[in-house]
């Protein structure tokens, strides 16, 4: 039976420059490329879990324009339950403007009608919510719906994966509601310092996955592979753990494979252009 999955959260169009330098204060260059994409953390999160299996409800909110449009579209082709995923009046659809060069990437996001999505909102989804097998949650919509998840989440124990993506604070109630907390070394470091638990998954790129079990650290190392643009890389692996642990499996199990599929998409351009189905993960897992 395929798991249930509902993500809450933020959807955006990526517009993306490729670069071989950044320019210095002041400076104009030329780019090498320019490419408009689906994104938000939200919607690669849910495209990453349906296409590895899940059942995957998003909820969410776009603009009333043509990114709008686009988006709701590329969501429901990548079979992703849009029931709750309205168009906001008044606003724009969300956007993430991305500079992406060989070294790295630099991303400045613009809120739109993710602002929008606020408590009564979610209020009006909770039916979604509470028949989920798993909820994944990151950080680009308003501090009080991520709390007032937490908090249904809790009361219907529902186990929920926090990503913590960009750092926000939460309340201590909150995060004592997560199930597993995912930030990046960044996150770590901003958020939680050494206040670590067995409920911490921490991703750290090219070293790979540092987590906890029965009281021993643990560590799951990065494939050595072409990286292209990381871009959506860890949401692809929070997609891909939220597909392996509403299955079932053990969280060693669930990262070997989030680590996998984490490792495919950073192989094109694109936030959600190399994500992988079940089939190229396991074939990639067992490749020798
Ligand atoms: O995590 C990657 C995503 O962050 C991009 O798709 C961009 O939209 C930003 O929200
Ligand atoms: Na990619």
């Amino acid at each position: 039976k395929k798991p249930k999955i509902t993500v809450i959260g933020s959807i955006n169009m990526d517009l993306v420059t490729s670069t071989d330098k950044f320019p210095e204060q002041g400076e104009t260059i030329r780019g090498t490329q320019f490419q408009t994409s689906p994104g938000g953390k939200g919607a690669n999160q849910a495209v990453a879990a349906a296409r590895l299996g899940a059942n995957v409800n998003m909820i969410g909110l776009v603009g009333e324009d043509s990114f709008g449009e686009q988006l709701l579209t590329n969501l429901h082709n990548e079979d992703v339950d849009v029931t709750n995923v309205a168009k906001q009046k008044g606003t724009s659809t969300g956007l993430a403007n991305i500079v992406l060069s060989e070294k790295d990437n630099r991303i400045i996001i613009i809120g739109g009608a993710n602002e929008y999505v606020i408590p009564s909102y979610l209020e009006k989804c909770k039916e979604a919510i509470i028949e989920s097998d798993y909820v994944l949650l990151q950080f680009e919509i308003p501090k009080q719906t991520i709390e007032y998840c937490l908090e249904i989440c809790a009361e219907h124990h529902i186990p929920v994966i926090v990503n913590p993506a960009p750092a926000m604070k939460l309340s201590k109630k909150a995060w004592k509601q997560a199930t597993y907390i995912t930030p990046n070394e960044t996150e770590k470091k901003q958020l939680f310092q050494n206040q670590l638990d067995e409920r911490f998954i921490i991703t750290e790129g090219k070293q790979g996955v540092s987590y906890m079990e029965d009281n021993q650290p643990k560590h799951v190392a990065a494939h050595d592979v072409e990286v292209l643009d990381t871009t959506g890389a860890g949401d692809t692996f929070n997609g891909a753990l939220a597909v392996a642990l509403a299955e079932g499996r053990s969280v060693t199990d669930a990262i070997i494979f989030a680590n996998g599929a984490a490792a495919l998409s950073v192989q094109k351009i694109g936030a959600q252009s190399g994500m992988p189905t079940k089939e190229q993960v396991f074939n990639f897992l067992h490749k020798d």
